[in-house]
């Protein structure tokens, strides 16, 4: 079992970066730090193989495109997905779910139609359906969720009984950390036929997933979330989506034959990967799954949990704070607020005292909007974050505390 010494040991960061000189990196929903192990990979192909992929018989094509189709082998693995044609490489979670949107916008979604999103979205799996609802007199409907962020289940049962063309739900809030049930959501979508797709954008970053057990329609989620690089993420499609979701993105490579009359498109997941992809970029999301597989993201999530439950307990006592969602169980996440003083004001002074978090709305403005809030100060934790790094963290808080205080006297 890897301690939290030898992860940090695989991260730049730590060594080499702001991390060298005490600067506190808890900003890890937005994105992560990238081991050495990425970069490598992706120096590796840049120095050694650099080649477009299934474009050439000389050697340098052939063996990046094998290399290629080995790290969609490395990232079906990952998910627990038997077959790899499955997984359609993007350039991350909203592409993914823009490509979704628009190719189920040519067969499956019907004007009038309604699509079901939760309060707790990204504005990432919100904007594509809330355009495709704008453009076709559809309805954008809330999964309803009690005040307490539990699932309102007879209420959902007769949402999907009056009959919802899609259900598109995030894992876990990359906002307030916490989590739905997946699982449950998921069985009763399937008694009534709906559609599911799932964004785990944040969820596949703290917790293995099975995909070929969880059985979504879709799911998305980015690379660099998971210590891979930017500019790279994934598309999974169940398999009776797999040549039947409409090709939304077009162009070089998903083809078997073009004519002036018609072109066919060849079935699996280059069908949806027209054009070059980011090879070095899906060659480090590889490298980087590979190493969380070493370092056993299971262990990883129980040390990220008792990060968070010791922040929770320490930010609880002090009597300037709101936490939201006090007292759930939080994935990856926490968003709390100084009473009487905006998130950016906080978040600077953090910054001052070598604390980095995110601040404002994180692209979630209806939760913010639901929480009757302009904005929070997001705490995230990441597989190397230590308990030594929540203290920094709670001393900086109390030392920014005095001072807007003193500002408000
Ligand atoms: N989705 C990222 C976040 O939550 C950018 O910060």
């Amino acid at each position: 079992m890897a301690s939290i010494n030898d992860i940090r040991a695989a991260f730049p960061y730590f060594s080499q970066g702001p991390g060298a000189t005490g600067y506190v990196y808890l900003d890890n929903a937005a994105t992560t730090q990238k081991p050495f192990a990425v970069l490598e990979a992706m120096n590796q192909f840049y120095i050694h193989s650099c080649a477009n992929i299934h474009r050439g018989v000389h050697r340098l094509s052939q063996s990046a495109s094998i290399a290629f189709e080995d790290a969609r082998g490395t990232t079906a693995q990952y998910f627990g997905v038997n077959n790899p044609q499955q997984i359609i490489f993007t350039s991350g979670a909203t592409e993914s779910i823009n490509l979704l949107a628009q190719g189920l916008a040519k067969s499956h979604l019907k004007p009038g139609d309604s699509i079901m999103l939760s309060v707790l979205e990204h504005h990432a799996n919100f904007l594509p359906w809330q355009e495709w609802a704008h453009a076709h007199q559809g309805t954008l409907k809330t999964l309803p969720l009690t005040s307490d962020f539990e699932i309102h289940w007879p209420e959902l049962e007769s949402h999907f009984k009056s009959g919802i063309a899609l259900l598109s739900i995030t894992a876990v809030s990359n906002t307030l950390g916490i989590r739905l049930p997946l699982e449950q959501i998921i069985n009763m979508a399937k008694r009534y036929g709906v559609p599911v797709c799932i964004d785990a954008a944040q969820l596949a970053a703290h917790q293995y997933m099975n995909l070929d057990t969880l059985q979504p329609d879709f799911l998305v989620c980015s690379a660099h979330k998971l210590y891979g690089p930017t500019g790279t993420g994934i598309l999974y499609l169940a398999p009776s989506w797999l040549n039947s979701l409409p090709i939304s993105k077009t162009g070089g490579g998903a083809i078997s034959k073009v004519s002036w009359e018609k072109t066919e498109y060849v079935d699996g997941a280059l069908r949806y990967e027209a054009g070059t992809p980011n090879i070095a970029g899906v060659l480090g999301f590889a490298a980087a799954l590979k190493k969380l597989q070493q370092w056993d993201l299971a262990t990883c999530e129980k040390h990220e949990q008792q990060c968070l439950n010791y922040l929770e307990q320490q930010l609880i006592q002090i009597p300037e704070i709101i936490v939201y969602a006090q007292g759930k169980p939080k994935i990856g996440s926490l968003s709390f607020n100084v009473k009487g003083h905006h998130a950016f004001d906080v978040g600077s002074f953090l910054d001052r005292y070598q604390i980095a978090v995110r601040t404002g709305h994180h692209c979630t403005q209806p939760l913010m909007t639901h929480l009757n809030v302009s904005g929070t100060i997001r705490v995230s934790v990441g597989i190397y974050t230590s308990q030594d790094d929540i203290n920094a963290f709670i001393n900086a808080l109390k030392k920014t505390l005095v001072h807007l205080l003193k500002y408000h006297a």
